[in-house]
C-alpha cells in the first residue's frame, strides 16, 4: 500500500510516496482503508518545521481522515468490518480533561497520521462518522470542526448570542456553521469581499473585510450596538488578539485557537479590565467529537469543501492551502 511520508522538514520537497506492507491490526486495533484526508494549517506548519523540530521522521502526515474498517483485531467491540470511521486528533483523549500525556498522542505529529491508503489505529481512537456525509466531508471533522465545537459549544454558546469569526479557513467556517446551528448570530471577517458574500450565504449576518477595514473591531462594536460580541473564535493569535479584545463585550469569551497573524505583541490588561474569559483550545476529546457528530446528523450539516485533490497531488494541495485562496477545507482523495 502507498503512504505519503515527510522525509525531511523545511519545504514541500520533503513529501514523498512510499510503498509499505499492508499494516495488520493487533488486539484492540482496526485496519482502516482511508478514503479521504483533509489538510489543516497545522500540517503546513509541521512540514515547514515551524510546529515542532522533535518529530520522528519519516512521518506520515495529517491528523484528519475518514475511511472504512476493513479488518478488526482480537477483542474489538466498537466497530465491525464496513463501519465508516474517522480518527480522533489526540488518540488517547477520550473524555474529561486534557493531560500532557494525552496531548502527545496527536496523529500526523507525535505519531504517524492518516495520509496512507491503510492505517491501523486502536479502536478507541476512532469515531463513527455521520451517515449523510461523504468520506471527503467526514475527513474534515477531526481537527477543525472539533476545535470550533470545543471553542463555542463547550464554552457555553447560547441561542441569540453573537459570535465573531476571523477569516474563512477551516476552523472559522465550522465555527460559523456550528454557531448558526445553535441559533447564534455570526459576524465574519475576511480579506475578500467575495468570500464574505459566501459567508453570508452560510448564515453570517454581517461581513467585514479586515484588509479594507483594518480597524474591524470598531465595526464589530458598531454592529453590536456598541456592546461587543459574546464570543470570539480567535484564529489569528498575537496579530489579532488586541483587536479581538476590543471587539468582545465586557465579560465575553475568547477561544484562543490559532497563530495565523503572529508577530505583534499583545497587552493582557484588557483581559482583566473587561473581565474577559480567555480560554486556550487544543482541538477536543472523543466525547466532544461524538456529541458534535450527533448535532451534525440532526441538523444535516455539510462541511464546506473548497477543493479535492488526488492523493498523488498532495504537494499541490499543501500549496493551495498555503496560498490562502481557499474557502473552507482542502481535501485529498485516496
Ligand atoms: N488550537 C487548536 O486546537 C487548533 C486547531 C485547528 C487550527 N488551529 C489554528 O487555527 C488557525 C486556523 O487554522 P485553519 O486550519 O482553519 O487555517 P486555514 O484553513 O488555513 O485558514 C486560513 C485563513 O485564515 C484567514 N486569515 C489569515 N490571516 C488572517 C488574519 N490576519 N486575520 C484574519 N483571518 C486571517 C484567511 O481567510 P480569508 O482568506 O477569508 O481572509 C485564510 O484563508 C491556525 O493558526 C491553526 O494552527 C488551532
Amino acid at each position: 500500500m502507498k503512504a505519503m511520508c515527510i522525509n525531511r522538514l523545511g519545504d514541500l520537497d520533503g513529501l514523498r510516496v512510499e510503498e509499505r506492507p499492508d499494516p495488520r491490526p493487533g488486539p484492540g486495533q482496526v485496519r482502516v482503508r482511508v478514503r479521504a484526508a483533509a489538510l489543516n494549517y497545522r500540517d503546513l506548519m509541521i512540514i515547514k518545521g515551524v510546529y515542532s523540530r522533535n518529530l520522528a521522521l519519516p512521518l506520515v502526515p495529517l491528523s484528519d481522515g475518514a475511511g472504512e474498517v476493513v479488518e478488526v483485531g482480537a477483542g474489538v467491540t466498537r466497530f465491525a468490518v464496513g463501519a465508516r470511521v474517522a480518527g480522533i486528533f489526540m488518540q488517547t483523549w477520550l473524555d474529561g480533561a486534557l493531560t500532557e500525556a494525552k496531548s502527545k498522542s496527536a496523529l500526523g505529529g507525535a505519531i504517524d497520521g492518516v495520509l496512507a491508503e491503510q492505517i491501523v489505529l486502536n479502536e478507541d481512537g476512532l469515531v463513527a462518522v455521520p451517515d449523510h456525509l461523504t468520506f471527503e466531508e467526514a475527513s474534515t471533522l477531526p481537527c477543525a470542526a472539533v476545535t470550533a465545537w470545543n471553542g463555542l459549544i463547550e464554552a457555553g454558546l447560547r441561542p441569540g448570542e453573537t459570535v465573531l469569526t476571523l477569516g474563512t479557513g477551516g476552523v472559522s467556517l465550522f465555527a460559523l456553521q456550528i454557531a448558526r446551528m445553535t441559533g447564534a448570530r455570526v459576524i465574519a471577517t475576511s480579506s475578500s469581499d467575495e468570500k464574505l458574500e459566501r459567508a453570508k450565504q452560510l448564515g453570517a449576518s454581517d461581513g467585514i473585510n479586515y484588509k479594507t477595514t483594518p480597524e474591524w473591531d470598531k465595526k464589530v462594536r458598531e454592529l453590536t450596538g456598541g456592546v461587543g460580541v459574546d464570543h470570539v473564535v480567535e484564529v489569528g493569535g498575537a496579530g489579532t488578539l488586541a483587536r479581538s479584545l476590543k471587539a468582545v463585550r465586557m465579560g465575553g469569551h475568547i477561544s484562543l485557537i490559532g497563530v495565523l497573524a503572529g508577530g505583534a505583541e499583545c497587552n493582557p490588561t484588557p483581559v482583566l479590565m473587561k473581565a474577559v474569559r480567555l480560554q486556550g483550545v487544543f482541538v477536543g476529546s472523543r466525547a466532544m467529537f461524538e456529541a458534535m457528530n450527533h448535532a451534525i446528523t440532526v441538523h444535516g450539516l455539510h462541511p464546506v469543501i473548497d477543493r479535492v485533490f488526488p492523493f498523488e497531488e498532495a504537494r499541490a494541495a499543501y500549496q493551495h492551502l498555503e496560498s490562502g485562496a481557499h474557502f473552507g477545507k482542502v481535501v485529498l482523495r485516496l
